[in-house]
């Protein structure tokens, strides 16, 4: 698949086949996201991947229960090491380098997912503090984002885009 072609294709996808996705284009589709831009390629990003149920169940429900991350074959959450970035950039790398490092690899992830006609969604409305509790994070790493992964059941329609012209600002804002 061409890379325009992905890019204007993917969709969120929340709703799966029951079919799990083998380790490997797992590991595939996280490798895609570790070669993702970082700032002075710090790589803050950590990985966690959840198949277990109970488990996929509490994110869900710490997830304001959005019960189909219980539903996808394969979760996963994406953190920063806060103690990573920083080492390196101080408060400006806790608070803005590490949503932009972990945000450019999330990206990567959904791209080479959706290439390897594997669902997803980016899942960012959680109760953080009960998702460390449940995944047993320690303090420096900050849980950004949940992912969820499966083989799709059905794709609905793609939301609409703003146009172009409408984002678009020559030179100057005024
Ligand atoms: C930062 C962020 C947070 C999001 N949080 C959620 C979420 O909590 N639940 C959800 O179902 N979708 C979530 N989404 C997915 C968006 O709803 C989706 O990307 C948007 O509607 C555009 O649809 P598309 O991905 O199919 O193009 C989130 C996306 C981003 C980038």
């Amino acid at each position: 698949m061409q890379t325009m072609e992905c890019i204007r294709e993917r969709r969120s996808v929340r709703d799966y086949k029951p079919d799990p996705i083998p380790e490997e284009i797992v590991k595939e589709i996280i490798e895609a996201a570790t070669h993702a831009p970082s700032s002075g390629n710090v790589q803050d990003w950590e990985f966690i991947i959840i198949r277990n149920l109970e488990t996929k169940t509490k994110i869900a429900a710490a997830a304001w229960e959005q019960d189909f991350i219980a539903r996808a074959p394969v979760v996963l959450v994406v953190c920063s090491d806060l103690d990573r970035i920083s080492a390196a950039y101080g408060t400006r790398g806790e608070t803005l380098y590490s949503i932009q490092n972990t945000s450019a690899a999330i990206q990567n992830l959904l791209l080479a997912a959706w290439e390897k006609e594997v669902g997803s969604c980016w899942v960012g409305a959680f109760n953080e503090s009960t998702l460390r509790d449940i995944l047993v994070l320690p303090t420096n790493i900050r849980p950004l984002a949940i992912i969820t992964l499966g083989y799709p059941a059905e794709v609905s329609k793609k939301p609409k885009r703003r146009d172009i012209k409408e984002v678009l600002h020559m030179e100057r804002w005024g």
